[in-house]
């Protein structure tokens, strides 16, 4: 039997083999995209590529994506368990052209694939095309009988990505699983698409959905491909559903063992089986890729996710946490293929365990509270309670109207939707608005017309550059009068912009008298530099040539804290274990906040243990290095810190203290000496298992040990007790 992950390989072997590059998965995660709530296809890691905004050394591409379809366009969450093809978490196998092949060797690679890797019957599959896609029809007639071959309008043959973005018609290959599977007789008539499975769908990419509704056509014709690698392996290992391949069969032997019931398809418990197989996989990926179940956006969507596994938990009996006893047969599984499972195995068990935990509190709360609404009630339950059993509770409508069932009770469905549809559209308002899309838009227009804008990382702070535009008013203008305030964007710039948690550097841009002070530096879009600040002195305009000089001291202070930030991080991984790992931090002149995972308090021996250990490190004066390594070699680097929920490019880069390396964008200071000394000001909780440091250096240092000493001082004058 071929096994999930000889496909994958195969799969992406061939297409090597047809001079494409294999990019590694992207998280599921996609931190630097807020239009998209997870990474729902193989093509999104390319959405620049085919907007043409930026390029890849690669004209050809094939991947193994991690995918997540909940929430969003596309979204998958209610179909789990109940179908023999959804799944809220799955891979796509995907080959990509960049404005190089077209439709002919896509349909011809796909066939190939099918018929060779696959090895599918030929005469079991049938082909949609996009309706008015006569070329498409076409170029399928080479390899397939016209019988076969059928036209589907715009609702399912025509792709986009969401809202906005790359778009194209597409078509789909679908394996005849037989009659046995519905009386269907074609995919366009089969609307429970149970038995024209289809497995790969071929997107034309032409166009680039704006945020106004309109198409405009992309730079070049572009092909995306994407084939759910659990529904190939269906028909592959001849299972009558994907949760009977291999890795999600694999899952649910571990959850019959945890059980002690056995799995039996159809039967009423089998969906439960179904459901906690995938949300596992699903929430363990999304959590080794930095998300936390919350109560916003995507934290908040995994968040349901986890309630959803819960409920379907209680009806195989478990009635306290049990993903995380699961997680290490997913590991087993699924770890040698993706690593970040195996680094970020305890967050996830513990993230996991106290979500849930959480959960099952809130279901024994949510029964009580439901009991006293039935009491309360004469012939119907509310709207506004069964969404508040829903919403402040968790407590599902499903389960509410089951209960009121045998208390004879109707539910308000009506109101209990009309309040629901007002609680998305709130938090549909809260995620990115079309301003902003139409604003990236407008840098992504600005980068194509001048480039990126250049960082000079090293040297004296100082650096002679162009003004490229000057923003104020949020309109783009040719010059700034003295007194105004505004944004300008040089071509060359030493200011280091607001990122990874380091503040932006402040400074001056002049030419001649003219003097424009920058208060901070952001970076509103990939590879713009926008120095926010005031013009003090004269006037700035486009085209004028300034001198950009950063304030050297505080830049020093900063750099200093964000070297403390590692020595931090290591110190902390060194007294507290390995599964310390970094979420969240902000590194500015006078001090620096660390979160990191941790389930409990520090004491005084730890707090005073990782402070002795980061000063023994600045006492020794390391001297700092860095350097560039392809992505790639960075990753096999277990010597090397790296979070997988983040998005790092092709070449990342390395600061080197010998014992710690991480990857970091950031400035840091020379030698380890200039930090001067360290002390921790704070430690607390900030989040169910995360813990925050707040940190000082050098002079802020000495502040806070002078100022105990103070205390010290009165204290001893007011109980008149010497101190020695
Ligand atoms: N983007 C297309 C899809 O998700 C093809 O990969 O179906």
């Amino acid at each position: 039997m071929q096994h999930t992950h000889d496909v994958r390989k195969h799969f992406l072997d061939y297409f090597r083999q047809q001079g494409h590059a294999i990019i590694a998965s992207s998280p599921v995660a996609p931190l630097d995209d807020p239009s998209l709530l997870f990474t729902n296809a193989g093509m999104n890691q390319f959405k620049d590529v085919f907007l043409g905004k930026s390029v890849r050394d690669y004209q050809r591409a094939a991947t193994s994506q991690k995918c997540i379809r909940v929430g969003g366009k596309h979204n998958d969450l209610e179909n789990v368990g109940h179908t023999a093809r959804h799944l809220t978490f799955f891979e796509m196998l995907g080959n990509f052209s960049f404005g190089e092949y077209f439709k002919e060797k896509a349909i011809q690679f796909a066939w190939e694939v099918s018929t060779n890797i696959f090895k599918f019957n030929p005469e079991f599959l049938w082909i949609s095309v996009f309706e008015k896609d006569d070329e498409a029809y076409q170029l399928w007639t080479k390899f397939i009988p016209e019988s076969r071959i059928v036209r589907i309008g715009e609702k399912d043959n025509f792709w986009a990505m969401g809202d906005t973005g790359p778009c194209g018609p597409c078509s789909e290959l679908f394996y005849d699983k037989g009659a046995q599977f519905g009386s269907a007789t074609n995919p366009a008539n089969d609307l429970s698409g149970e038995r024209f499975m289809e497995f790969w769908n071929l997107v034309f990419m032409q166009y680039n959905k704006r945020a106004d509704g309109t198409l405009e056509p992309l730079p070049k014709p572009s092909i995306d491909t994407g084939a759910g690698l659990e529904r190939v392996m269906s028909l592959i290992q001849g299972k009558e559903n994907v949760f009977e391949t291999d890795v999600l069969r694999g899952i649910i032997a571990s959850i019959e063992e945890l059980s002690q019931i056995p799995y039996v398809a159809h039967d009423a418990r089998a969906p439960a089986f179904c459901v906690i197989a995938d949300h596992l996989r699903c929430l363990s990926f999304a959590i080794a890729d930095g998300v936390q179940p919350s109560n916003v956006e995507r934290g908040y969507v995994l968040r349901k996710v986890l309630r959803r596994a819960v409920r379907y938990g209680k009806m195989l009996g478990f009635e306290k946490p049990f993903l995380a006893l699961l997680l290490p047969r997913l590991i087993e599984i699924m770890g040698k293929d993706y690593k970040e499972l195996i680094i970020a195995k305890e967050r996830i068990a513990d993230v996991l365990t106290q979500e849930e935990e959480a959960f099952f509190r809130t279901l024994k709360r949510g029964g009580n509270i439901l009991n006293q609404i039935i009491e309360n009630s004469k012939e119907q339950i509310s709207g506004s309670d069964a969404f508040k059993l829903k919403d402040t509770y968790g407590f599902p409508l499903e389960e509410v109207q089951l209960i009121a069932k045998d208390y004879d009770l109707q539910v308000d469905i009506k109101g209990f939707e009309t309040l629901e549809r007002e609680a998305k559209e709130k938090s549909r308002a809260a995620q990115k608005s079309t301003s902003q899309v139409a604003e990236e838009n407008l840098y992504a227009d600005f980068i194509a017309k001048h480039g990126q804008c250049l960082f000079v990382r090293d040297g004296s702070g100082v650096v002679t550059g162009k003004v490229l535009a000057i923003v104020s008013d949020g309109q783009f203008r040719d010059c700034l009068e003295e007194g105004q305030e505004g944004m300008v964007i040089l071509d060359k710039s030493g200011f280091y912009a607001e990122m990874g948690g380091q503040v932006g550097d402040s400074g001056e841009i002049t030419s001649g008298p003219n003097c424009f002070s920058v208060a901070t530096v952001q970076s509103p879009f990939k590879g713009v530099i926008a120095h926010i600040g005031k013009q003090t002195q004269g006037r700035l305009s486009v085209h004028d040539t300034v001198e950009g000089a950063i304030d050297k001291t505080r830049r020093q202070r900063i750099a200093n804290n964000h070297t403390a930030t590692h020595l931090l991080h290591w110190a902390l991984r060194q007294v507290l274990g390995e599964h310390t790992k970094q979420t969240g931090s902000v590194v500015d002149e006078s001090r620096l906040r660390f979160d990191f995972n941790h389930p409990k308090a520090l004491t005084e021996e730890e707090i005073r243990a990782i402070e002795l250990m980061c000063n023994e490190k600045i006492r020794a004066n390391i001297a700092l290095s860095t350097y560039e390594l392809p992505y790639e070699e960075a990753q096999k680097r277990e010597d090397i810190m790296q979070f997988f929920g983040e998005k790092y490019g092709n070449v990342v880069r390395v600061v080197d203290i010998n014992f710690s390396k991480e990857l970091c964008g950031g400035t840091h200071t020379s030698h380890t000496g200039n930090i001067g000394y360290f002390r921790i000001a704070k430690e607390s909780s900030i989040a169910a298992g995360i813990r925050r440091i707040e940190a000082v250096t050098g002079h802020e240092a000495e502040s806070i040990a002078y100022q105990s000493d103070r205390t010290l001082q009165e204290l001893s004058t007011l109980l008149k007790t010497p101190l020695s």
